[in-house]
């Protein structure tokens, strides 16, 4: 499985706490994109594509949401709840995004510019490309 939780190193004390996320040392590649998913519903489920080469960290901002995490074999489900939690999903991975929070904020860090091209979203294209 092509992911994995990290911990985030926090600042913090009486006056809160900040957390400093940079390219190539806590997060684990450059970072050439940052985008944020908000006004979620609950109903409503989100992903449901795969990467042929991107790497992202995810981070719950606000609120809580759940994974579900396949790498064409296992699907594993993870939540995502904490500001110091990031869920790094590398190529390869199956994600759907569910179980919204109202007023849940997800925070995204990718390695690469957005690109239609780089996305598998045909779960059956992408179950043929792990299993070749
Ligand atoms: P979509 O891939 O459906 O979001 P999710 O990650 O929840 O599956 O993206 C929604 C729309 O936003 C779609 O039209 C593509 C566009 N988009 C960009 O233009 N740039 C980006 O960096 C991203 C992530 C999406």
């Amino acid at each position: 499985m092509n992911y994995k939780l990290i911990d985030m190193k926090v600042f913090g004390d009486e006056r809160g706490k900040l957390i400093s996320l940079e390219g190539n040392k806590n997060i684990p590649f450059e970072i050439k994109r940052v985008y944020y998913i908000f006004d979620t519903i609950p109903d409503f489920e989100r992903g449901k594509h795969a990467h042929k080469n991107l790497e992202q960290i995810i981070v719950a901002m606000d609120g809580a949401c759940q994974f579900v995490l396949d790498d064409g074999k296992t699907k594993e489900t993870v939540w995502l709840n904490r500001p110091d939690k990031g869920l790094y999903i590398g190529p390869g991975m199956w994600r759907e995004m569910r179980h919204f929070s109202y007023g849940c904020k997800l925070m995204v860090l990718a390695s690469t510019y957005y690109d239609e091209k780089e996305y598998i979203r045909d779960y059956d294209e992408f179950l043929a490309g792990v299993n070749r």
